[in-house]
């Protein structure tokens, strides 16, 4: 099978093309990265020799028609990821999450290929603190940010591509991943090299927003599992039941790294900033088998410490710039 996969440079795209090239040697995989600032190709130096690597934009007409019509399914990462990013210039998640998605569409429908679209939790919005709910397959659509909404715009296409056109697509929406290759923007990686550096952690207003975290790992075998048995047309739910408040994640890693827990910093709150995300993710589970390996928490955020502690030369060069940009934004 020939895959290409978008994205692919990025946190969880390089996670899924290394995971894929030891657990499925029979694949053949091509990525397709515009190597942006999340982009990284160094994320798949131990992989370089065993893929092919096109530096390209999902806008890009002409060269995603070329590649679609080149393999037999898409897994589409590629996106512009980041909320707080969002907030100051949406108009790169709108080119890239919306109008490159339609790319994809258009190419996999010119040429019947299979679409696995990647998406987040985020697009239903947030829930309550004290909801005993959480987010399933029929939750209405409700994204907060420019960024959900871009990528609930993308899963309406995508949607709206099986219905009008009989695309063999399936979407997968995720809660937060955590692990190796974390763009040092994000939350924990950014609070681990703030620890590394020497700065203190920076909790975002009094951090009782709550997310679900997953491993990297858990989501791209499930991503995996549905490549091979998802129903064309359907929507999975991936989550590991992992809710912590951002207070909790913030102190646990403090600790892991022999900080007093109260040593951190509250800083500027996001604008609009979503309250709570919780998967119900029974429906993957029970149709095709999954099951999440990192159960605990504790012990997947220390392997990811020393991930982080162990390749400064894969973040280093990045930390003072994303630092600056923070400030300006008193974060
Ligand atoms: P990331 O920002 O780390 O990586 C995105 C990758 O896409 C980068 O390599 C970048 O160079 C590439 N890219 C950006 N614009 C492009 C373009 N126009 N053409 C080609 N390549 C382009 O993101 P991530 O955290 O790995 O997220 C990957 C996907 O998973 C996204 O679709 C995101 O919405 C989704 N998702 C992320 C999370 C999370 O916790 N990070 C959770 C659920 C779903
Ligand atoms: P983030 O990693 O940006 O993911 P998302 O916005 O997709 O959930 O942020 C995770 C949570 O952590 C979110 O509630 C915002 C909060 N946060 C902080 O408290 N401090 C920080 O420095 C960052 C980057 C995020």
């Amino acid at each position: 099978m020939k895959l290409l996969v978008t994205g692919g440079a990025g946190f969880i795209g390089s996670n899924f093309v290394n995971l894929s090239v030891s657990d499925y040697p029979e694949y053949e995989i091509t990525v397709l990265d515009a190597l942006t600032y999340a982009g990284d190709r160094s994320s798949l130096a131990k992989v370089e020799s065993k893929i092919r690597f096109i530096k390209g934009d999902i806008c890009d007409r002409d060269l995603v028609d070329r590649l679609v019509s080149e393999n037999d399914i898409v897994v589409h990462f590629a996106a512009e990821s980041h909320n707080d990013n969002s907030l100051l210039d949406p108009s790169p998640f709108i080119n890239t999450n919306i109008v490159g998605t339609f790319n994809i569409l258009e190419a996999t429908r010119k040429h019947s290929k299979r679409l696995h679209h990647i998406s987040t939790d985020e697009v239903y919005g947030d829930l309550e603190l004290d909801d005993p709910g959480k987010f399933n397959a029929n939750t209405p659509y409700n994204p907060s940010s420019p960024y959900s909404a871009s990528k609930a715009s993308s899963d309406m296409l995508v949607r709206a591509w099986v219905r009008s056109f009989g695309l063999h697509a399936t979407i997968s929406n995720c809660s937060n991943n955590y692990g190796p290759y974390q763009h040092i923007e994000k939350f924990i990686p950014r609070q681990i090299t703030n620890i590394i550096s020497g700065y203190k952690p920076k909790l975002y207003g009094k951090g009782e927003n709550v997310r679900d975290w997953i491993h990297v790992e858990d989501h791209n075998r499930a991503v995996h599992m549905i490549i091979k048995a998802g129903k064309p047309g359907e929507t999975y739910l991936i989550g590991a039941d992992g809710e912590k408040n951002n207070l909790e994640v913030i102190q646990t890693i403090l600790v892991l790294m022999g900080k007093n827990a109260d040593d951190f910093e509250h800083v500027t709150d996001r604008p609009g900033h979503d309250l709570r995300y919780a998967i119900d993710s029974s429906k993957l589970r029970t149709e095709l088998g999954w099951k999440p390996i990192y159960t605990d928490f504790k012990s997947g955020l220390k392997q990811t410490i020393k991930w982080y502690q162990d390749n400064q030369d894969w973040w280093s060069a990045h930390k003072t710039a994303t630092e600056a940009k923070y400030k300006k934004q008193g974060q």
